[in-house]
C-alpha cells in the first residue's frame, strides 16, 4: 500500500467563473482523494486559485477593478462552488498570498544566483491570450501555433530560466519512468514536443508592459511569468522553505490532475524547474480529456458553457458528482448533454440504486416490522447468495485497482453493476413469494443478503456520492456512515435487529420529454423508400445497398445471409477522438477512434457530409475486422456505417449513451 496520497488540481485563473471543466477536475481529485482515505491512506488534498497574469489583469480593466479586487471578488465563486459540491480540499492557496510570493522569490533568487536564470535580449514574437514566446519558426501560418491567433512581435530585454540544457535529461526521465505521465498517448505527445529543440524559457514581463505579477527580487522593473510563479504553488502550500517537515511529509506529490490543453507546461516547464531546484519528480502527471458540448469545446463565446453550480442545483450536488465521474473514461474527451445526464441519472440512480434501496426498506418494514432479520448462519452456502456476494466484492478489488490505475470510470461502473446484480438476487429470490410461507428464515436470508450488499455497493460509491450514499447505510442502520475498507470486505457488519427507516425516494425519476418513438406507418415509408445503409470506405464498393424491402423476398441482386456469415463481421461502437481533412482528397477525412482501449485510424469519405468539429466526440458504428487498406497513401484500419439517400448522408450511431469499443449485433 501506497505511505501517502498527495493530489492536486490545477489552480484555476479568476478571470471568469467556474465551469464544468474546473468542476471536473475538482471532483475527481475530491473522489481520489476521498477513496484513499477509506484505503486508510494518509492524503493532502491540493487546490487554488491562479491569480496574476495577463488574463486576470485583463479582467480586471474590464470590470473596472483593481487585480486584486478582481481576485477577491472571483476566487469566491470558487470557494462557493467547491463547497456546494462537498470538495474536500486540504488546502486552498491563493497565488498572490505572502505565502507562495516569498517561496516564488526565494527560488527566483536561488535560480538567479546559480546562473540558471540568466537576462538577456530578446527579439521575437508574443501571443498575447496565451502569454506565450514565439520564435519565427514557432509559429505556424505567421499566427500563434497553439491559439493561431495573430502574435505581436517584441524586442526587450529579459531573464531565461536554461530549460534548453536540461533536455536531454527530461527525455531520459519520461523513458524511464513510464508512469510519469499519464495516460500514455499523453506521454508520447510529450516525447514529440521534446524532438524538436527545447528554448530556454522566458519567465519575466517588464512592469512597463504587465505589472501584475511577483516582482523578480533581483530587478525590480520585472514581474515573474504568471506560469512560473503558478507551478510554485503545487510546492510552496506544502511547506518547501517554510515547514521542512511538512514538506518532507507530502512531496514528492502522488498525481498533478490537469486538463490534456496545460500538458506542456506541466510536464516540459514544471519538471526542468524543480530539477533546477534540485527537487524529486511528481509520481504522476495525469492529463484528462475535454467536455465538450456538440462536439467542440466548451467557450464563453460558443454559448455552450455549463455551468456547473446550476447541474448541481436542478439535479442535486450528488448526481452531478456521479455523471462525472461515471461518463467521462479517464484521459478522454466526453461530451455534456442534459439528455445524456438524466438518461444516466434516470437508469442508473433512481432505477438500479433508488429502487434497491425502497425494495428492501419497504420489504422490511412489510415482512419484519422494520428490523433487519437475521439471515442463516451459512447464508453465502446458498448458491444465489454466493453470487451475488462474489459479484459485489469482485467491485470492491475493480474499484481499488481503478482508484490506483487511474481509470475510476470502470470502477464506478463495476460498482453499478454490483447493484444490478442484487436487483437481480432479488428477482430470482421472489421474497414477495418466499413471504408467504411459513417458514420465514429464507425470507430472512434473502433480505439480510440484500441489505448488506448493498451497504457495500454503498460504501463503494460514497466517495462518489458521500450525501446520498451515507443516506442508504442510515437507512440500513448504521450509526456510522464512513466507509473502511476492512468493512467492504467482510460479511455480517449490517447488525440484525436494527431498525431499517426509509426516508423517501433516494433518486426521484426525472421525467423529461423523450424524442416519440417511430409509428409503425413511419416505419415503413422508411422501408419502402429504400434507404441505404453504407460502409464509408471510398477504397471499397458498398456492402450493404439495398435492404430486403421483406425478409423472405430481397431485392434482385441481394442473398440472403446466413447468420453464421452475418456473425463473421465485427461491428463495434467507436468514439472519434479527432478529425481532419487529408490534403489533395476532397472527400476524405482521417478519423481517430478508440475502440474500446484501443486506439485506430480509419480514412472515412464523409467530408463532404461532415466537417472535422462536428465529428469529434461522436460515437458510430464501425466494422472492426476489415483488413487494413491504404486509401491515398493513407492506412484506414476499419471502416464507418452511414445510411445514405440521394443527397443526405447520416452516420450510424447508437440510441444513447454507450462506451466505445461494444459489440454491435
Ligand atoms: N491557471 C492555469 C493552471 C495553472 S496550474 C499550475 C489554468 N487555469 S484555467 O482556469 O484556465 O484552467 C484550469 C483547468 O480547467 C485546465 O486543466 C483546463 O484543462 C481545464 N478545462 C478548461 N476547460 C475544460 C473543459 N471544457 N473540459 C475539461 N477541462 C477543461 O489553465
Amino acid at each position: 500500500m501506497q505511505n501517502k496520497f498527495y493530489v492536486t488540481t490545477p489552480i484555476y485563473y479568476v478571470n471568469d467563473q467556474p465551469h464544468v471543466g474546473h468542476a471536473y477536475t475538482t471532483v475527481l481529485a475530491d473522489v481520489l482523494a476521498r477513496y484513499h482515505r477509506l484505503l486508510g491512506v494518509p492524503t493532502f488534498f491540493l487546490t487554488g486559485s491562479d491569480e496574476h497574469g495577463q488574463k486576470v489583469a485583463k479582467a480586471a480593466a474590464a470590470a473596472g477593478l483593481t487585480p486584486q479586487e478582481q481576485a477577491d471578488r472571483t476566487v469566491v465563486r470558487f470557494q462557493q462552488l467547491w463547497t456546494k459540491l462537498g470538495i474536500t480540499h486540504d488546502d486552498f492557496i491563493r497565488t498572490t498570498e505572502d505565502r507562495h510570493k516569498l517561496v516564488v522569490q526565494q527560488i527566483l533568487q536561488d535560480l538567479f544566483q546559480r546562473g540558471e536564470i540568466y537576462r538577456a535580449e530578446y527579439d521575437g514574437w508574443y501571443c498575447v491570450p496565451c502569454e506565450r514566446f514565439f520564435t519565427e519558426k514557432d509559429l505556424v501560418e505567421g499566427a500563434c501555433p497553439d491559439c493561431h491567433r495573430p502574435v505581436d512581435k517584441i524586442k526587450e530585454a529579459n531573464y531565461f530560466f536554461r530549460m534548453g540544457k536540461y533536455q536531454q535529461w527530461l527525455l531520459d526521465y519520461i523513458q524511464a519512468h513510464p508512469k510519469f505521465i499519464q495516460p500514455d498517448f499523453r506521454r508520447n505527445e510529450t516525447l514529440g514536443f521534446l524532438r524538436q529543440p527545447l528554448n530556454d524559457l522566458c519567465i519575466s514581463r517588464p512592469k512597463s508592459r504587465l505589472a501584475w505579477g511577483i516582482e523578480l527580487p533581483f530587478d525590480a522593473d520585472y514581474v515573474c511569468y504568471v506560469w512560473f510563479d503558478a507551478l510554485v504553488n503545487y510546492i510552496s502550500a506544502i511547506g518547501y522553505r517554510s515547514d521542512d517537515a511538512k514538506f518532507r511529509q507530502w512531496w514528492p506529490c502522488s498525481a498533478h490532475l490537469i486538463g490534456k490543453d496545460i500538458l506542456t507546461t506541466h510536464t516540459v516547464y514544471w519538471p526542468t524547474m524543480l530539477q533546477a531546484m534540485g527537487l524529486p519528480q511528481p509520481e504522476m502527471i495525469f492529463a484528462h480529456g475535454w467536455w465538450l458540448t456538440s462536439g467542440s469545446k466548451m467557450s464563453k463565446t460558443a454559448g455552450n458553457v455549463v455551468n456547473p453550480m446550476e447541474m448541481a442545483e436542478r439535479y442535486g450536488v450528488d448526481a452531478f458528482r456521479y455523471f462525472l465521474i461515471a461518463e467521462m473514461v479517464m484521459g478522454q474527451d466526453a461530451s455534456f448533454t442534459e439528455e445524456s445526464f438524466v438518461r444516466r441519472f434516470n437508469a442508473d440512480l433512481a432505477n438500479d440504486l433508488g429502487n434497491l434501496l425502497n425494495r428492501i426498506t419497504n420489504m422490511v418494514g412489510r415482512y419484519f416490522a422494520g428490523r433487519l432479520p437475521a439471515p442463516a448462519e451459512d447464508a453465502l452456502a446458498g448458491a444465489e447468495e454466493k453470487t451475488v456476494w462474489d459479484t459485489v466484492q469482485a467491485a470492491v478489488t475493480t474499484l481499488e485497482q481503478s482508484v490506483t490505475g487511474m481509470r475510476l470510470h470502470e470502477g464506478v461502473g463495476a460498482a453499478i453493476i454490483a447493484v444490478k446484480a442484487i436487483n437481480r438476487y432479488l428477482e430470482l429470490k421472489q421474497p414477495w413469494s418466499l413471504a408467504k410461507q411459513a417458514d420465514k428464515a429464507p425470507l430472512a436470508t434473502t433480505l439480510f443478503t440484500a441489505a448488506e450488499t448493498l451497504r457495500v455497493a454503498a460504501g463503494l460509491l460514497f466517495p462518489v456520492m458521500p450525501e446520498k450514499m451515507a443516506v442508504v447505510l442510515r437507512s440500513l442502520g448504521l450509526a456510522d456512515t464512513t466507509p473502511k475498507l476492512d468493512e467492504l470486505r467482510a460479511w455480517g457488519v449490517l447488525q440484525p435487529g436494527t431498525a431499517v427507516q426509509d426516508f423517501g425516494p433516494l433518486f426521484p425519476r426525472v421525467e423529461k420529454a423523450e424524442a416519440k418513438p417511430e409509428t409503425g406507418s413511419q416505419k415503413t415509408e422508411v422501408r419502402d423508400q429504400k434507404s441505404e445503409v453504407s460502409q464509408i470506405n471510398p477504397a471499397l464498393p458498398s456492402a450493404i445497398n439495398h435492404p430486403p424491402a421483406t425478409i423472405s423476398a430481397p431485392p434482385p441482386g441481394v442473398a440472403l445471409l446466413d447468420y453464421a456469415d452475418f456473425a463473421k463481421l465485427d461491428l463495434r461502437t467507436a468514439k472519434i477522438i479527432n478529425a481532419a481533412k487529408i490534403e489533395g482528397a476532397d472527400k476524405l477525412l482521417k478519423l481517430d477512434v478508440f475502440v474500446g482501449e484501443e486506439r485506430r485510424q480509419i480514412v472515412a469519405g464523409i467530408a463532404l457530409y461532415y466537417t472535422p468539429e462536428q465529428l469529434i466526440g461522436k460515437t458510430v458504428v464501425i466494422v472492426a475486422n476489415l483488413k487494413p487498406a491504404k486509401i491515398r497513401g493513407v492506412e484506414s484500419q476499419g471502416m464507418l456505417l452511414a445510411a445514405s439517400k440521394g443527397e443526405k448522408l447520416l452516420l450510424v450511431t447508437v440510441d444513447g449513451e454507450l462506451s466505445s469499443g461494444a459489440r454491435v449485433k
